[in-house]
C-alpha cells in the first residue's frame, strides 16, 4: 500500500488504523481519499495478519465532514448516480469485512463521515463529537448507505427527523438512540477505549466473530434468510480446531488459545 496521500496507516499487534488525514479540510472524502479507502480494505480482504481495523480522523475537529462538497460542482444526473453506488461499494467492503471494523469518532461525523462511521461494526465516539446527515442542506440526499444504516440503527422515527432536519446530533444523543456503541470524555479516552473494545474481540474465536458479522448483517439482506445463514455459520463453527479448543478450555478451567482455524 504505497501512495497514500489522503490516509495515514499504521499497524500494531495486528490492529489496523486507518486514519483519514485531510485535517484542512475536516478530513473530507474526496474522490481519490475514497479510492485510497478502497485499497486499504482490499489489503485487509487480502492480509489475514490484520486482525480488526480502527477508521479515524486526523485532528481533533473531525472524524469526517463529508463528501469533498467542492467536487460536487460538476455532478449531474449521469455521474451522481455513479458516485453514490461507488462509495456504496467501498462502504459495503467495511461492513462486510470478516474481521472487525471499529470508528474511533473524534469530531464531526457528517455526512459521507457519519455514513462511514455506520458502515464500521462499532462506534466509539467522544462525547464532543457531531454526527448528522446534513445532504438537505445542499439538496441531495444521503448517497453512501446513510438512509439505509441509519434507519437500521436508530428507528425510522429519528432517521427520517435527522435526515429531514439535517440536525447535527451530540454523541451522547446518538449514543442514547443507539447510533454510538460508547462514549468517552475526553480526546484522550477514544483510543484506549477504541482499543479495549477491539482487543477483547481479538481474544475471542476469529471465526466466530467473522460468523457473527456475517449472520447480523444477513437481518438486513433481504433476498437471504438469516435463520440458515446463522445455521450455515453454526456448522462451519464446530468444524474449527478453535471451537475445539474454546470447550476444552472451559471444562479445563482455563483461558482458551484460540489460532483462527
Ligand atoms: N467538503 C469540502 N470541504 C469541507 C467540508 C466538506 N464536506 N467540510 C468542511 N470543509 C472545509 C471548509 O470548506 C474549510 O475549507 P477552507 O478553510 O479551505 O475554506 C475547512 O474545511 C474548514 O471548515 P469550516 O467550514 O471553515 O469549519 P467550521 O468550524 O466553520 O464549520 C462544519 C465546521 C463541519 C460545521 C462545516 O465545515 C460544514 O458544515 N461542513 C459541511 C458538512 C456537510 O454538509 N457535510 C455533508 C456533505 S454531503
Amino acid at each position: 500500500m504505497t501512495n497514500l496521500d489522503n490516509l495515514a496507516v499504521s499497524q500494531q499487534d495486528g490492529i489496523l488504523t486507518v486514519t483519514v488525514n485531510r485535517p484542512d479540510k475536516l478530513n473530507a472524502l474526496s474522490i481519490k481519499t475514497l479510492e485510497e479507502l478502497k485499497t486499504v480494505m482490499q489489503h485487509v480482504y487480502d492480509t489475514p495478519a490484520v486482525r480488526g481495523v480502527v477508521v479515524t480522523g486526523a485532528g481533533e475537529k473531525a472524524f469526517v465532514a463529508g463528501a469533498d462538497i467542492a467536487e460536487f460542482t460538476g455532478m449531474n444526473e449521469v455521474n451522481s448516480r455513479k458516485f453514490a453506488e461507488n462509495g456504496q461499494e467501498i462502504f459495503a467492503m467495511i461492513e462486510n469485512c470478516p474481521r472487525p471494523v471499529v470508528a474511533a469518532v473524534n469530531g464531526f461525523a457528517l455526512g459521507g463521515g457519519c455514513e462511514l462511521a455506520m458502515a464500521c461494526h462499532l462506534r466509539v465516539a467522544v462525547e464532543t463529537a457531531k454526527f448528522g446527515q446534513p445532504e438537505v442542506n445542499l439538496g441531495i440526499i444521503p448517497g453512501y448507505g446513510g438512509t439505509q444504516r441509519l434507519t437500521q440503527l436508530v428507528g425510522k422515527a429519528k432517521a427520517l427527523e435527522w435526515m429531514m432536519t439535517a440536525d447535527m446530533v451530540p454523541a451522547t444523543e446518538a449514543h442514547r438512540h443507539g447510533l454510538v456503541n460508547h462514549t468517552v470524555p475526553t480526546q484522550a479516552d477514544l483510543m484506549p477505549k477504541t482499543l479495549e473494545i477491539l482487543n477483547k474481540i481479538l481474544s475471542k474465536a476469529p471465526v466466530a466473530i467473522e460468523m457473527v458479522i456475517g449472520c447480523v448483517n444477513a437481518v438486513y439482506n433481504k433476498g437471504e434468510n438469516g435463520y440458515q445463514t446463522e445455521a450455515n455459520a453454526f456448522s462451519i463453527c464446530c468444524k474449527t480446531e478453535d471451537f475445539k479448543e474454546g470447550t476444552k478450555a472451559f471444562l479445563e478451567k482455563r483461558p482458551a488459545r484460540f489460532q483462527g482455524k
